[in-house]
């Protein structure tokens, strides 16, 4: 009778805390899904669709190192961006052809969707860097679905504007391109010999299409859709227009913030004005935020301070921009988004997700241990 008692107590106590819903934020700990599992969805972004937010984000592997794709984009779903609900593998990598462009064990990374009202398809791009390549790939992947829980089928992944030259290409871009100049270079800061422009990337990958890692989306006011990118081994900012499906570039982009090194970048608009927050480019260690803002998408954009104030605001919190989620029904309401990356580990990465204060119209964001929406109202 004890014993069965026992069982019956456990079983109740473990049903407990798997259903307990969330009653607030608290970054950094574990976050819990309905199935009382720390969500998987890193480097992720939120949609709203139907009074319903949904969370797309990197799914990671227990105990491996690393960060190949070897599930590919998983989903989750909520109503008050607190408690969500595992939807499972909305895209998922390809295990049966090693030569597929997202077979198992590429690099999947910063998945975002987005709704196009006149195809109603909910439409995916990420990060690609093709199997056993490193990071040299450099593409934008495409993947298409009905539903926004997917299942998600890829559609293409490329060089993003081929062809193409932005809306503030300057003559030197035009030049013949210098022999060592085709060489490849680390991806990273540091990596270059000089300026970016001295030794021109922009021309370099004209034809084949300018490199793309971390990445994000954006949709206007007027439904049309921008992708900005880390471009020029990641030396560069894109802010790219897509073509009316979403599917591809329109050709319609600038540079901005060359020689900046930054990735992890999020758009959102606040009043008419256009925010930007990214990261400086320092692997998977966390770093100094950045911010800018702009009145136009094209510019000009005017960089700001780190928006992070605070003990450790230099690190970011010990985190790494992601997205900017605009918060439904309350006005000037923003989350920030981030990743706490453990590379070692990356399945117990955590999620670092702040409001967004604004001081002077600049955004702002300050630790906190533990908070709910109820900081909108005040
Ligand atoms: C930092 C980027 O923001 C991540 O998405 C990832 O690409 C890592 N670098 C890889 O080192």
């Amino acid at each position: 009778m004890a014993i069965k008692n026992i069982i019956i107590a456990v079983t109740i106590f473990v049903f407990m805390s798997c259903t307990q819903q969330q009653s607030g934020f608290t970054p950094g700990e574990i976050w819990k899904d309905d199935k009382g599992v720390h969500i998987n969805a890193h480097g992720g972004g939120v949609l709203f669709h139907n009074n319903v937010y949904y969370w797309y984000g990197e799914h990671k592997i227990e105990g491996k190192a690393g960060n190949k794709a070897e599930v590919g984009v998983h989903c989750y779903s909520s109503t008050n961006l607190t408690d969500w609900k595992d939807e499972g593998i909305a895209l998922e990598v390809i295990k049966n052809d090693t030569l597929h462009d997202i077979t198992a064990g590429c690099v999947l990374e910063r998945p975002k969707v987005i709704y196009n009202a006149k195809t109603d398809k909910f439409v995916m791009w990420f990060h690609l860097e093709l199997k056993g390549q490193g990071y040299k790939a450099a593409r934008s992947g495409v993947a298409i679905s009905d539903k926004a829980t997917g299942p998600y089928t890829f559609v293409k992944s490329f060089r993003p504007n081929a062809g193409m030259w932005p809306i503030n290409v300057q003559d030197l871009h035009k030049a013949p391109i210098a022999p060592e100049v085709k060489n490849e270079y680390c991806g990273g800061k540091g990596c270059l010999p000089a300026h970016p422009d001295s030794i021109n990337l922009l021309g370099r990958d004209f034809e084949g299409g300018q490199m793309a890692r971390d990445q994000n989306l954006f949709v206007d006011d007027d439904g049309k859709a921008y992708h900005i990118y880390s471009s020029e081994e990641n030396s560069t900012l894109h802010i790219s227009q897509l073509s009316d499906d979403f599917l591809s570039e329109s050709g319609n982009f600038i540079r901005i913030f060359s020689e900046r090194y930054m990735e992890a970048p999020a758009l959102f608009k606040r009043n008419g004005m256009y925010y930007l927050i990214a990261s400086d480019c320092t692997g998977w260690a966390p770093n100094a935020a950045r911010s800018a803002w702009a009145p136009n998408i094209f510019g000009p954009w005017t960089e700001l301070d780190n928006p992070c104030v605070g003990e450790e605001a230099e690190l970011t919190f010990r985190s790494q921009s992601t997205y900017v989620i605009p918060v439904q029904g309350k006005k000037d309401a923003f989350i920030y988004m981030g990743d706490r990356w453990m590379p070692e580990n990356a399945i117990d990465g955590r999620y670092i997700w702040l409001p967004i204060e604004f001081e002077e119209d600049k955004p702002i964001i300050k630790w906190m241990e533990k908070w709910d929406m109820s900081v909108f109202d005040e």
